[in-house]
């Protein structure tokens, strides 16, 4: 580990109060925690000639083989691009739609979305958004496995997530799945339009999939009443195509893998959209063509931190839901919100169980609001892992039946390869056969 002169000395005397107050949880011994960095805010580069130059560029996955694309306008133009695959030669051009919404004061720029495809797996494609010569480039995912998907929630935007976000660039990833908590704008809109430019290297080359958190819900009593505004209008996701009446839950495959994003924060209660669409989905699941299957929520169902204990997110939802994936045979559930990581057996009610999901809370993106460093001891037998560190995980799905999870903790400005596991898929379990 580096560590410089003064950052040293602070990280020293962290260590030395913690140690003090008995605040070390059980894994950190061996670790001394870099101190707190910077928020960020990333305004719009020097280049950009005119109120009609693209920013917050990003892409999503939209069914097998299109691609949504997204960026926003200060001023209104239309919503097409080109796209090809070398460069500087687009031999096609799309069309979409352009929305813009109001938050108190706050007038969005014009956010535009335009799908293209069919798209060819694994490939590389060259495009430019509108009247703009400035070429952006992507790579779709790989059809078949093995695939690589990076894991982050809880970005914010501090020069720990700038920190997490190069780590993932650098990882040669396919897509990101985010479970939650994405700008913690909290209300400020300007710092969606920062986030948006913040991620754009990297959520312009590669699909980033997003589920909802509690910071996006930005409700104001009186003032605002509608929740969503600002993440429904800027991250449009391929929900439609699921069959979900709602952006804030849908599922899609990537490479064999089925991924279902649920909405921590909509309605989960049995009877309700997101419980009969869930069940639905699972129900259409067939494990020949989609051998694992990944969940994402926000409000983790399991945690042995003390931040976020009981919230109803998080008891309730599980209650509703926990009877639904462990029948499916889920292979793993992601959450985030709290601001740690944390690694559990394969569960279900609370105890191992080898059919049950495995859950991972990764809400260590890096964002202001600092890392949760307290546990609950002793470590319940159920959690594999725990440490209150910012930084990311891939998951590698090799084959039908073995995928490799590791989370990478930021140490310095190094990923730091942490907690690695193998993992089997529980459709290859034949005492899991449904
Ligand atoms: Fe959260």
């Amino acid at each position: 580990m580096l560590i410089d002169g003064r950052a040293g000395r602070l990280s020293l005397i962290s260590l030395l109060l913690a140690v003090s107050i008995g605040l070390l949880s059980d894994v950190v011994c061996s670790y001394v925690r870099p101190p707190p960095r910077e928020i960020i805010f990333v305004k719009q580069s020097g280049d950009a000639d005119s109120d009609t130059t693209p920013q917050q560029v990003h892409i999503s996955q939209v069914g097998q083989d299109k691609m949504r694309i997204s960026w926003i306008t200060e001023s209104p133009t239309p919503a097409k691009l080109e796209y090809g695959t070398s460069p500087g030669a687009y031999r096609f051009s799309a069309t979409g739609t352009t929305s813009s919404y109001r938050y108190l004061m706050y007038n969005s720029g014009e956010i535009h979305d335009v799908d293209i495809g069919p798209l060819n797996p694994n490939t590389h494609y060259y495009y430019r958004l509108g009247d703009s010569a400035k070429q952006y480039n992507f790579k779709t995912p790989p059809s078949r496995l093995p695939v690589k998907l990076a894991v982050a929630g809880d970005l914010g935007q501090t020069e720990w997530t700038r920190s997490t976000l190069q780590h993932i660039g650098d990882s040669n990833y396919d897509m990101l799945l985010l479970p939650g908590d994405l700008s913690y704008a909290d209300d400020v809109q300007s710092l969606w339009d920062s986030f948006g430019r913040l991620v754009e290297p990297l959520a312009s080359q590669r699909p980033w999939m997003v589920t909802q958190g509690n910071h996006e819900v930005e409700k104001i009593p009186l003032f605002h009443r509608k929740p969503f505004t600002a993440y429904n209008a800027r991250w449009r996701m391929p929900f439609e195509e699921s069959g979900s009446d709602s952006n804030l839950y849908y599922s899609f495959d990537v490479a064999t893998v089925h991924v279902i994003m649920l909405g921590s924060y909509a309605d989960f209660a049995p009877h309700s959209a997101q419980y009969k669409w869930l069940e639905g989905d699972l129900n259409k699941v067939d494990r020949e063509k989609t051998p694992w299957i990944l969940v994402l929520i926000h409000a983790p169902w399991y945690n042995s931190n003390t931040a976020h204990q009981g919230e109803i997110q998080s008891i309730a939802m599980k209650a509703a839901m926990e009877d639904l994936l462990y029948r499916a045979r889920v292979d793993l559930v992601f959450a985030g919100h709290v601001h740690a990581y944390e690694r559990f057996t394969r569960v279900y009610k609370d105890k191992a169980d080898s059919c049950g999901p495995v859950h991972v809370t990764i809400g260590d993106g890096g964002n202001r609001e600092g890392l949760a460093t307290r546990y609950i001891d002793p470590k319940p037998e159920i959690s594999m892992f725990r440490e209150a560190s910012f930084g990311h995980g891939i998951l590698e799905v090799v084959n039908a039946t073995h995928a490799l999870w590791t989370w990478h903790r930021n140490d310095d400005n190094e990923p730091v390869a942490t907690d690695s596991v193998w993992l089997t898929s529980s459709s290859s379990f034949p005492a899991c056969k449904l």
